[in-house]
């Protein structure tokens, strides 16, 4: 099946063609002296697993609400549009939120897959780029993922406006630190927010559990990120440190206003501008959407790019308190639950087999 059959607004291409040009530069030195990126290495290799086996795609989604996530976390909640909607137009509602979400988190995969292909070229040092390839390999499945799961909410939407900016932008950016800023840092630091968000509020388990794996591999990348940029950055000028400060703010406000949902009030002919003056006044939505910054801000102080105009920023847009978020200890977290997944699944299969067994005496 093909996710054109199920697409609620037509793509505006087919095939989208991002133009490069950027140096692929070789390593004679082979050096491997950086310690902690080996072992984020060593990690990535163990940490390998197959979508096909480790999740059981017999699990169905919810009906009414295929995540299970409750109704106070749906943008819309509490306005009159949702007031006065049917419970079949709520579920309906429900699931191309949720499938709108989910298609976002895919083509961020794919944009990832591509971004951590172009660092194995352009990063300097043989280490990175060793790393790089494992996230080449867990990019690649995440997207096998959750275009598996997609399917399962028979509804997809296209990339939105401002995640394909983005995505533009540092593809064809030919420095190899602003793949990484971009995509490392921004993207998948808010990946992760988003994903947690999901994994912690979904009663249903394929949601939960395919966001809790893809989020154990995201943990690493992130790390990778922080990794490389916090011993590269020190080394730059003020003006070029400048630079990548005017970019990460442009960038957050830009992303700040990816979870609107436009494209499902428009696609389900609601009153799209009704919808949005709800979502921008929401006190919960406010929560939500600054709660997506909490994986970046700690990262963005860490690799030292907290110059005034960050700072400022950031105090603006009310996430300056996630500097203080204990980022060790979040990715940590997040192994935990991703093997807790694991631990279940072993679980229910051996009591099935018990039962089984008992059957057959
Ligand atoms: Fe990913
Ligand atoms: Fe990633």
């Amino acid at each position: 099946m093909s996710l054109n059959d199920v697409y609620k607004l037509t793509p505006t291409e087919e095939l989208w063609a991002v133009p490069q040009s950027y140096d692929t530069v070789f390593d004679w030195s082979y050096d491997d002296s950086r310690d902690e990126l080996i072992k984020l290495y060593e990690k990535g290799k163990t940490q390998q697993w197959n979508a096909t086996h480790r999740i059981d795609w017999d699990q169905e989604l919810g009906e009414d609400n295929p995540n299970g996530v409750p109704d106070e976390f749906f943008p819309i909640f509490g306005s009159d549009i949702w007031e006065k909607m049917s419970d079949a137009d709520k579920a309906v509602t429900r699931r191309n939120y949720q499938a709108w979400t989910v298609s976002q988190f895919l083509h961020g995969e794919q944009g990832a897959l591509f971004c951590a292909s172009k660092i194995v070229q352009q990063v300097p040092d043989m280490e990175a780029k060793f790393y790089a390839a494992t996230q080449v390999i867990d990019e690649a499945r995440h997207v096998e993922a959750y275009q598996k799961l997609l399917k399962k909410y028979e509804a997809a939407y296209p990339i939105t406006g401002p995640l394909k900016t983005l995505l533009d932008q540092v593809m064809q950016d030919s420095r190899w630190d602003m793949t990484y800023l971009g995509m490392q840092v921004v993207i998948e630091g808010l990946a992760l927010a988003a994903f947690a968000m999901t994994r912690d509020l979904a009663t249903n388990q394929l949601a939960s559990q395919v966001n809790a794996y893809v989020m154990q591999d995201e943990a690493r990348h992130v790390a990778f990120g922080r990794l490389t940029l916090r011993d590269y950055y020190p080394e730059l000028t003020e003006a070029e440190r400048d630079e990548r400060e005017e970019f990460l703010v442009e960038a957050c406000y830009h992303m700040r206003d990816r979870f609107m949902a436009k494209e499902v009030w428009e696609a389900l002919g609601l009153p799209v501008e009704e919808c949005m003056a709800h979502i921008e006044q929401s006190e919960g939505m406010k929560l939500f959407r600054s709660n997506l910054f909490s994986r970046i801000v700690p990262v963005v102080k860490d690799i030292g790019l907290w110059g005034d105009r960050v700072t400022k920023a950031y105090a603006d847009m009310g996430i300056l308190g996630f500097a203080q978020t204990d980022i060790d200890a979040l990715q940590e977290n997040d192994d935990l639950v991703a093997k807790q997944f694991d631990e279940r699944r072993r679980y229910v299969e051996s009591v099935a087999g018990e039962a089984r067994a008992t059957a057959a005496e």
